[in-house]
């Protein structure tokens, strides 16, 4: 008979636990579901600006067509201007940026060593190359609105 009275005992407090269990996670559940949305914008945004790229690499100014669409009487004045660049010109506003400290393995100029297996393949395949990009190198060095001539002329002020 006692026994049989402890089991009942037992029993009785072990669904009462499982039960009391049930609630507190049903509970959690709510007030977790409330929270989950907003922290998670929150955690999110925070997140992006903290992996966020130190520094951007700088591929000369973005097209004048492509920064102001709009404003039509602007864009003819800068091509024209770009047109009007020397070799110099065009490498310090476009090429320098990554020529001159060798960014991303860029061949810096006067670099003999790094020049020399490139100007074995010709000076043609050199222009080709810097005009429609190599590698981590963009088409004109990201600048698709200069003229395939400006582009010659940096290349020739690179290997002088
Ligand atoms: C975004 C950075 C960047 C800019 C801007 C840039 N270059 Fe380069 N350039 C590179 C990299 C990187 C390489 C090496 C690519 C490779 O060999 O994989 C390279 C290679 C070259 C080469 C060698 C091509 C060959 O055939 O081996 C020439 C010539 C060159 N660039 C000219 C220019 C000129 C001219 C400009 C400006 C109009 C310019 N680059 C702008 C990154 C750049």
């Amino acid at each position: 008979m006692e026994d049989r009275q402890f089991t009942t005992m037992f029993m009785a407090v072990l669904v009462g636990l499982v039960g009391l269990t049930i609630v507190i996670l049903v509970i959690a559940n709510i007030i977790y579901k409330g929270d989950a949305m907003e922290s998670d914008l929150r955690v999110q945004k925070a997140v992006a600006e903290r992996i966020k790229p130190m520094g951007g690499v700088y591929v000369g100014s973005v097209p004048a067509d492509v920064a102001a669409p709009a404003s039509t009487a602007a864009a003819p004045v800068q091509q024209v201007a770009a047109a009007d660049l020397s070799g110099e010109q065009v490498y310090q506003q476009v090429c320098a940026a990554c020529h001159t400290a060798g960014v991303l393995n860029a061949p810096k100029p006067g670099d003999t060593a790094a020049w020399e297996p490139r100007l074995a393949k010709g000076i043609d395949t050199i222009y080709a190359n810097s005009i429609n990009g190599i590698g981590a190198m963009p088409a004109k060095g990201g600048r698709a609105d200069m003229s395939d001539d400006a582009i010659k002329a940096a290349v020739d002020y690179m290997l002088k």
